[in-house]
């Protein structure tokens, strides 16, 4: 009923911190990303290469890439909107990189001042370049279960979307749940759709826990034969341009989840709970990770 093993993307130095108001040194940056390989993640998105204008919090990401330790144990990997942001990505050695599209026409002008098809347009080059150059590219697609634009969001859409991004190379579609909005009835719905064109071993989901469902929507998910799950340590994240959406699910919530369930991850839970207080004391917030209160 559940897979044997997960494989956790942790989000929270890109969609963590690109929505934190306080800026942060690289050098804490840098240790948060040290710290959470040392609590066992193995795949850990550090950064974006979007314009500094549009997301500040991301300006500094070529400085963090230049400086991680290069090892084949662990995947560094960085947002690229278009050809400036991969190319920047490259010039400091990024090894895979991801583009992001969305299922709702108003937040992919909202979000990367363009339509949908404009972005795919867009990524075009970007995949090819990539591909040509040994680097894996994931895809994102925004606002599967509810856009803070538009509203109701047709699981037909995120399909489309979806297929035309595995279509162009990418190896795996992240569905983002933007505003968690959705329920594990909206997820369960959104899945079936999807899984009867593609199969569930090209799919993640991307829960950010607003309503304080994502930790549901992974169950269903993971019922549904999902075995790829994104999240950020201390529930840290949103989207600058997605209006009332906060955290993403935390990973320390979804450790103790896989651990309940039996299912392999391969994170050791007090040091991931360490490098959550490490970032939350640098930023001045609250640990927005329940497991983390009951724990210590
Ligand atoms: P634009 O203004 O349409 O682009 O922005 P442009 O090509 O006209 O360029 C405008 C200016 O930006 C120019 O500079 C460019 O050089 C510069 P100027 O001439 O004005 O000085 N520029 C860049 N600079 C650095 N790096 C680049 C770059 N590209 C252009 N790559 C653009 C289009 C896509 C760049 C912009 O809209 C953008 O950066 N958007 C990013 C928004 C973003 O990062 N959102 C958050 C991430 S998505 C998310 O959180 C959702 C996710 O978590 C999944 C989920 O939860 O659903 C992934
Ligand atoms: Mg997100």
């Amino acid at each position: 009923m559940y897979p044997e093993k997960v494989r956790i993307v942790e989000v929270g130095p890109r969609d963590g911190l690109q929505n934190e108001s306080k800026s942060l040194s690289i050098e804490t940056k840098l240790e948060l990303v040290n710290r959470l390989t040392g609590a066992g993640l193995r795949y850990i998105e550090v950064g974006s290469f979007v314009s500094p204008k549009w997301v500040p919090q991301m300006a500094g990401s070529e400085e963090i890439f230049s400086q991680l330790p290069r090892n084949n144990t662990n995947t560094y990997a960085a947002l690229t909107p278009n050809m400036r942001g991969l190319e920047r990505a490259i010039d400091c050695g990024v090894s895979e990189v991801a583009v992001f599209a969305a299922a709702s026409e108003e937040f992919s002008q909202k979000n990367i001042n363009c339509s949908i098809a404009e972005s795919l347009k867009r990524f075009e080059p970007v995949m090819e370049k990539s591909l040509g150059l040994d680097m894996s590219v994931r895809g994102y697609v925004s606002c599967v279960l509810g856009c803070p634009y538009q509203g109701a969001v047709d699981p037909n859409k995120v399909l489309n979307v979806a297929k035309d991004l595995l279509k162009m190379g990418c190896y795996e579609i992240s569905l983002g749940d933007t505003i968690g909005v959705g329920t594990p009835a909206d997820t369960e719905k959104l899945l079936e759709v999807l899984l009867d064109e593609i199969p569930s071993t090209k799919l993640a989901v991307h829960m950010h826990d607003t309503f304080g469902q994502a930790l549901a929507n992974v169950l269903m998910s993971l019922q549904k034969g999902i075995t790829v799950v994104d999240s950020a340590v201390a529930g840290l994240g949103g989207c600058p341009y997605a209006k009332g959406a906060s955290g993403n699910l935390a990973t320390e919530d979804l450790v103790y989840m896989l651990n309940g369930l039996g299912v392999e991850h391969g994170v050791n839970l007090p040091k991931l709970i360490a490098a959550g207080d490490y970032i939350c004391e640098k930023l001045d917030r609250l640990n927005s990770s329940k497991v983390r209160h009951a724990l210590v």
